[in-house]
């Protein structure tokens, strides 16, 4: 299995200078599985709530998702991604795994950390594992490592590689 990552430093707030920076990054990438930061499209450091508001997106009607669902197809990997997830009035700081056949997985992070606590909802998902070239691989983000619990539950969930998208503030 060959697994990737592309790290960067987002222009906060511009989605599709950031999703261009990506797709051009990864437009001949070969892997099994590529993952990405928290947060690569939006950026990290939001002012409030609706400042976030204005730049979340629900994954199953996003142009951003639809993209990279489309680099997937043509490169044929799969792909963890940090990304600003808008689901009714709820705002998420998310984990997709995304791959040829679109969202295979959603993960909302479970401990916000510092700010994020302002604008951000807490998780409201199970932590769960999906097969990716026949390894089961899991989902946190950033400071979720710090709670050893995050990990026991996705290794009992049968995890045998745990994807982590992180956002490094300090
Ligand atoms: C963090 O959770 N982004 C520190």
């Amino acid at each position: 299995m060959k697994i990737g990552f592309y790290q960067f430093t987002p222009v906060f707030g511009n989605i599709q200078v950031n999703l261009d920076k990506i797709l051009s990054a990864l437009q001949d990438a070969q892997a099994d599985l590529i993952v990405l930061p928290e947060l690569p499209f939006t950026g990290y450091l939001f002012a409030d709530r609706t400042e976030l508001a204005g730049l979340a997106e629900d994954p199953r009607a996003s142009a951003t998702v639809k993209a990279l669902v489309e680099l997937c197809q043509r490169q044929g990997f799969q792909l963890v991604t940090g990304f600003a997830e808008k689901a009714g009035d709820k705002i998420f700081n998310s984990a997709l795994l995304l791959g040829p056949s679109g969202v295979v997985n959603v993960y909302r992070k479970l401990h916000l950390f510092d700010r994020e606590k302002l604008y951000f909802d807490p998780g409201d998902l199970p932590l769960r594992v999906n097969p990716v070239a026949g390894a089961k691989i899991g989902m946190m983000i950033c400071f979720d490592w710090i709670f050893p619990e995050t990990c026991r539950v996705l290794a009992l969930e049968g995890a045998e590689i745990i994807c982590h998208p992180s956002n490094l503030v300090l």
